[in-house]
């Protein structure tokens, strides 16, 4: 990340809970597996992408490295780009285990893990199938989630795919503190204790948008979506294909 002129966003510091904490990290795995079903929501994205075997696939954001060790298994090249150098190393670890205990050795060598992100990964190789992010788009101020979309079409495949999973905001706004106030109630109960700590934190000081606006910024950097789903108010996925 050396070489980029000065008025580009940092996208390497890091806003809101900090994934470059050791700490943060370990217990990452852990606050998740209370409030998502992350094998399941990986197992959706891998279907809805229908990767070929032949297929390449990068993710941007990787943190902990879930989806690489699952997304292997469907393709030939999965790269997995972050910009917290200890989330990588404790994601290449994590990796190595979990193929280990799998039997799945060899499917090591078939993931590359490169420290970069959405303003400063540079693709150099054969353009890719698909793309996915998980709740990383949000750490970018809007105009930088727009240049990052930009960046992600440049990339892609005429028809390449593109999966974005994040906290998008499709309450009713004028009802923000109702809203805000009932969220963190029900986290407090499914997450336990810190999850409604780090939940404020996301509110207050991370970047989440509202659907409309995200999904103006996916079409005008030449996407179809082809599925946009909101759940809860706070979350959303869309499947987005490049437009030929
Ligand atoms: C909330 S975690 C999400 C991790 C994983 N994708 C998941 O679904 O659990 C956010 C991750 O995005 C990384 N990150 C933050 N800003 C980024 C950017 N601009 N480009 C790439 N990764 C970024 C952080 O270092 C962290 O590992």
């Amino acid at each position: 990340m050396r070489g980029n002129p000065e008025w580009l966003y940092d996208e390497g510091k890091q806003i809101g809970t900090d994934y470059e904490d050791f700490s943060e990290i370990r217990a990452y795995d852990r606050r998740m597996a209370k409030i998502r079903d992350v094998g399941k929501e990986l197992q959706e994205v891998l279907d809805l992408l229908d990767l070929a075997p032949k297929a390449s696939v990068l993710e941007i954001g990787t943190g902990t490295g879930e989806f690489p060790i699952a997304a292997v298994e469907r393709c030939s090249k999965v790269i997995a780009a972050d910009v917290s150098l200890p989330m990588l190393g404790y994601a290449r670890e994590k990796a190595k285990e979990r193929l280990r205990e799998e039997g799945r050795e060899g499917d090591l060598e078939r993931i590359e893990f490169v420290r970069g992100g959405f303003l400063t990964y540079e693709h150099s190789s054969e353009p890719l199938d698909a793309v996915v992010t998980q709740f990383v788009l949000h750490h970018l101020p809007d105009f930088w989630k727009q240049v990052a979309l930009l960046r992600i079409a440049g990339m892609l495949k005429e028809r390449g795919r593109l999966y974005i999973r994040d906290v998008v905001y499709s309450f009713n706004v004028a009802d923000y503190e109702g809203f805000f106030d009932r969220y963190l109630s029900r986290m407090a109960e499914i997450g336990g204790e810190g999850t409604p700590q780090d939940i404020l934190v996301h509110i207050r000081d991370e970047h989440s948008t509202i659907g409309w606006i995200l999904e103006g910024m996916i079409e005008r950097a030449g996407f179809e979506i082809e599925r946009a789903e909101y759940r809860a108010g706070f979350i959303a996925t869309y499947l987005c294909v490049k437009k030929s």
